[in-house]
Formats: structure tokens, sequence, C-alpha cells
């Protein structure tokens, strides 16, 4: 199979021009500025579980490349199959999202660049470039978009999944910002997908993962760009409570500020061996100390505080993260209810004392609750449409998002275990007490989750169609096993 691919691939991508595409050779292409991930691609992962070994790794520089590689390994499927895997950022750590073993992974890496168009306000994004680098290269052009709370976070997985910036509560999801999708289809076409061009694939692909084709180039609406107040505060863990309590009365305020974005966290690390609870404010204009956080300021005394006013790109370089540890994500959502909080605590505390007395290496741990608020798909019908099926929810909830990350191989059942056991005692706890929401953030989402089945029956149903529509013999379905599939649900 390797050297079938292989010699196939190298063929035909020497009949491909590198010449970049002609609708933005007239704007001015900045490279990412981010350091140079690819010294070794494989180290690029973000999660060491998902550093898999494909029989051969294609850099592609433009669409007509993606569209050819597609051809030719869905040709070469015909004497052999031949899976094949598709990266971008690479953040995800489901090992097989954006990686394959036996197989070909198409990482999109050389197609980072960010462009501005001044006439239309549109920023064209390519797949692999980092929100850092997008939010570096704007800044200056005084323009901005709802993206990646992390500079290292990719483009290209990001906007499938949702997208949450901080400038969610006041501009929606990032996915709803997106107003043309360029795309190649499991046929090698080349298309644009937007509110008037394939206005059902359009929508699809807001929410709707890797099951339609492979994205290789995401126009945006931008708005004026200004600095944020910003940074993360930490305390010490006895003031949870308190935490909660603020948090409880924050996300049901019926006035609450949509300039205000928040996170709150549970967390130890053997970095600090601090147990903590931390709060990231950030509130999307220059404006110290807003009043919208005031209860959390009442939480006295605090242990560590980098709030201060900057550019969205300082605020990404603080949540950037290394790429040198093994990660899982689990998430879970549940109406915005104390008790259900104070058990997420609860589960934390037994989490904790078993991992402190029983992991050999270096970890992190991060138990995360945000508000997800109705804001976020307010304008989501106007703008074309989403599959996420939140429109369903008529009161703010909470996304609780775990995030484990440790050094060692041989510790991965320990903290894998521990995770599950957290966000399913929150799940059965929210079950009894009728706090429950049924939809899951897909970017938080382990593999052993279905997020695409939270989006409710009428999005699986029209999601089925729209990949039957444009991909009718299911390549992206069976050839491209990665992330959650249609199909599966
Ligand atoms: C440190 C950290 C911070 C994060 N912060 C946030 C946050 O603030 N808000 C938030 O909403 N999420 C956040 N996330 C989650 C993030 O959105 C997802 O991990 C997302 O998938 C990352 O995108 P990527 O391009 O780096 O992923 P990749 O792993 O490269 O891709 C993810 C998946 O999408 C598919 N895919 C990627 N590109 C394409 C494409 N061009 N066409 C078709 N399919 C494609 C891949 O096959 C893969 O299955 C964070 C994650 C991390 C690790
Ligand atoms: C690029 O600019 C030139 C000169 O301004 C113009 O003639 C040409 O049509 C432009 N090309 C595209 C693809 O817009
Ligand atoms: C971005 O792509 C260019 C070529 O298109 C490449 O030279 C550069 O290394 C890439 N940058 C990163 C950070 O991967
Ligand atoms: C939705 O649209 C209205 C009207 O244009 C606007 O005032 C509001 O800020 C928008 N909200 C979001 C979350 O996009
Ligand atoms: C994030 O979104 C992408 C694209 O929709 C998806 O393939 C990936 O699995 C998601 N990440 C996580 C952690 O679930
Ligand atoms: C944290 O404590 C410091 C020192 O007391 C104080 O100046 C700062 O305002 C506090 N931060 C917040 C967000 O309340």
């Amino acid at each position: 199979m390797f050297r079938l691919s292989l010699t196939l691939i190298t063929a035909a991508l020497a009949h491909v021009s590198h010449a970049v595409d002609n609708e933005v050779e007239n704007r001015s292409t900045v490279q990412s500025s981010i350091p140079d991930y690819c010294a070794t691609p494989l180290a690029s992962y973000f999660d060491g579980k998902s550093r898999l070994t494909p029989d051969c790794i294609v850099q592609p520089r433009a669409a007509k490349e993606v569209a050819t590689i597609v051809k030719v390994l869905t040709a070469a499927s015909f004497l052999k199959r031949c899976q094949f895997a598709v990266r971008s950022g690479g953040h995800t750590p489901i090992p097989g999202a954006n990686n394959i073993d036996n197989g070909v992974t198409i990482d999109l890496l050389y197609m980072n660049g960010t462009t501005y168009d001044p006439d239309t306000k549109l920023a064209s994004i390519s797949p692999a470039a980092r929100w850092g680098s997008v939010y570096e290269t704007l800044e200056p052009l005084g323009r901005m978009v709802g993206g990646g709370r992390g500079s290292t976070v990719g483009v290209g997985g990001f906007l499938l999944g949702g997208g949450i910036s901080h400038y969610a509560p006041r501009i929606g999801l990032a996915c709803d910002n997106v107003v043309n999708f360029q795309v190649v289809l499991a046929s090698g076409l080349i298309v644009n997908a937007n509110k008037k061009t394939n206005s059902d694939l359009f929508k699809a692909l807001k929410g709707g993962n890797s099951n339609f084709g492979i994205v290789t180039r995401y126009d945006m609406e931008t708005f004026e760009s200004e600095d944020l107040w910003g940074g993360i505060v930490t305390w010490p863990s006895s003031t949870v409570d308190q935490h909660f309590k603020a948090l409880v009365n924050f996300g049901t305020d019926p006035n609450r500020d949509p300039n205000a974005a928040l996170i709150v966290f549970q967390g130890y690390s053997t970095a600090t061996l601090a147990d903590v609870v931390r709060a990231a404010f950030d509130y999307t204009k220059p404006v110290a100390r807003p009043d919208a956080y005031k209860e959390f300021y009442a939480i006295t005394p605090n242990l560590t505080d980098t709030t201060k006013i900057q550019p969205m790109s300082a605020i990404a370089a603080e949540f950037g993260s290394d790429t040198t540890k093994r990660v899982q994500f689990r998430t879970v959502s549940f109406k915005i209810d104390l008790a259900t909080l104070q058990e997420t605590a609860r589960l934390y505390k037994i989490l904790i004392t078993e991992i402190q007395a029983k992991a050999s290496g270096d970890y992190r741990i991060s138990c995360l609750s945000q508000v997800w608020s109705t804001s976020y798909t307010a304008n989501s019908t106007a703008k074309g449409g989403n599959v996420l099926g939140t429109e369903r929810y008529k009161e703010n909830f909470i996304m609780y998002q775990s995030y484990l990350l440790w050094s060692e191989p041989k510790d991965d059942k320990l903290f894998m275990d521990l995770g599950l056991m957290l966000t399913n005692g929150i799940e059965k706890f929210a079950k009894s007490k009728g706090t429950l929401i049924d939809y899951l953030y897909l970017n938080y989402s382990d593999k052993d989750q279905d997020p695409l089945t939270g989006y409710g029956p009428e999005n699986v149903k029209f999601m089925k169609k729209v990949a039957t529509k444009y991909d009718p013999l299911g390549i992206y379905q069976n050839l491209l096993p990665g992330g959650f599939k249609i199909s599966k649900v």
C-alpha cells in the first residue's frame, strides 16, 4: 500500500502547479508568524497519543493539490483500500482524528496564510493557520475575527466544530461568522459553500465535522479590533463554592453584558503543587475591572492576577499550550444549577486524590465551567444556519470540560479512566436531578462520546442527506475514518 499510494501521489503532484489560488493573488498574503511547528511533523501534534505513524504524509500547498490528492487516493482505493486523515492545527486529542496508522495523512501545514480584503471586510483564512497568527495579521490592519482563545489552536477543526471565542456572547459562534467555505468534495471538485451557493452544505459544515469535504479556505466576517481587558486570576481551592455561586448569578443574569466572557476552573498541576480555582476574565472592550465580574472581585484574597488591557494576540498567547504531553478532553452539559456544580467539585476531589496517589510523572488537571449563552446562536438562522441544534434550549446552560494532561504513557489508563469517572458521575447526578442537557460540544468531546446525536434528530437527518448528496460514494465516511462520522449515528 505504501509504495502504491506514495508513487501515485508523487506522480500526480508533479503535475500540479504550486501557484496560489487566482482569487487571492492580488491580496497581500501574510504567512504565519508562529514558530515552525513542523521540524518533525509528528512532534507537532498537540497530544502525544495522537502521534501515529502514517505510511506517508502529504503537504499540499493549494486547494487544487488537495483535490488531486483526494482523486488519487480515491482511485488508488479501487485497487487497494487506502484510508487517509486530514490535519489542520492538529489540536484534537483523539488518536486517529487528525492522523492515521497504515494510511496517508494530508497535512495542510503549508496552507497557513491569512489575507484581508478591505473592500468586503472579509478575512480569508487557510485551514492550518493558527489563531495566534490570524490575530497578528489582522490587528495591524485594525480588524479582528472571533476565533480560538489559545494562539496555537488551528483554524480548520475549530471552525467545523462550532468555535467558541471570547467574542461569542457579542457576535455569536465562530462558525456563524464564516460567510463562505471553499471545499474540496469527494469527487475532487472544488466548490464554494455560502448562503446562496450550496447553502445546505454551508449549513452542514457549521458543526458537522469532517463529513462533507476538506475545507481549503474560510472567509470570515471581521469587526473593528480593540484591546480587551483580560487575564487569569487564581484563588485557593477553598473558595470554590463562592465561585460557583457567582457563576450561577453571572450565567442567569438577564442583563448580562455581551462583552463579558468568563471561564471558571478548578485546577492542580505538578508544576505548582497548588490546588486552586481560576477565573479567566475576558472583556472585549478596553475597560479595566468591568462591573460584569464584580461578584468575583469580592472573593479575597487572590493568589495571582494577570489581568490587564491588552490586544487579542497577547491574550491568546497566554492561553497557548505546549505540545509535549498526553491529553484527554471530555465534556458534559447541564443547566445552570448550583447543586450540579457542587457535585463536579466533589468528583473532582476524588479524581485529584487518586491521581496524586498513583500518577508517576508530571500532569496538569483543569476542569472548566463555561456558560453556553442563548446569544451564541441568536443570529445563526439569519446567517444561514448551523447544525448544532442549540436553539432548542431557551435558557443558558453550563458546558463542562475536563482537560487532563500528563507526561507518562504508562499513566494513560489511570487518567483516562478517571476522566471517564468524572464526566459519567456528573452525567448521572444531572440526570437524576433533571439538569442534564443532551447537547455536547463536539470540540471537547472524547472518542466514545456522541456529539452529533446531541444535535437532535432533525439535524442528524439533515447531515445524512447532505453527506449523501455531496459524497454519494461515501468516500469521506469510509476512507476518512477520523472525527465523528454521520454514517455511524
Ligand atoms: C489548548 C486548546 C485550547 C482550545 N481552546 C478552544 C477554545 O477556546 N474554543 C473552542 O471552541 N475550542 C477550543 N479548543 C478545541 C479546538 O477547537 C479543537 O481541538 C479543534 O479541533 C482544533 O482544530 P485544529 O485545526 O487544531 O484540529 P485538527 O486536529 O487538525 O483537526 C480536527 C478535526 O477536524 C478535521 N479537519 C481539520 N481541518 C479540516 C479541514 N480543513 N477540512 C475538513 N476537516 C478538517 C480533522 O480531520 C480532525 O478530525 C481548544 C483546544 C486546545 C487543545
Ligand atoms: C489583480 O490586479 C490587476 C491590476 O490591478 C487586475 O488587472 C487583475 O484583474 C486582478 N486580478 C484578480 C484575480 O483580481
Ligand atoms: C506556512 O507555510 C509556508 C509556505 O506556504 C511555510 O514556509 C511555513 O513554514 C509555514 N508556517 C508554519 C508555521 O507552518
Ligand atoms: C444579532 O443581531 C442583532 C441585530 O443585528 C445585533 O444587535 C446583535 O448584537 C447580534 N447578536 C449576536 C450574538 O450576534
Ligand atoms: C473538533 O472539531 C473537529 C472538526 O469538527 C473534530 O473533528 C474534532 O474531533 C473536534 N475535537 C474534539 C476534541 O472533539
Ligand atoms: C487580586 O489581588 C490583588 C492584590 O490584592 C488586587 O490588587 C487585585 O485587584 C485582585 N484581582 C481581582 C480580579 O480582584
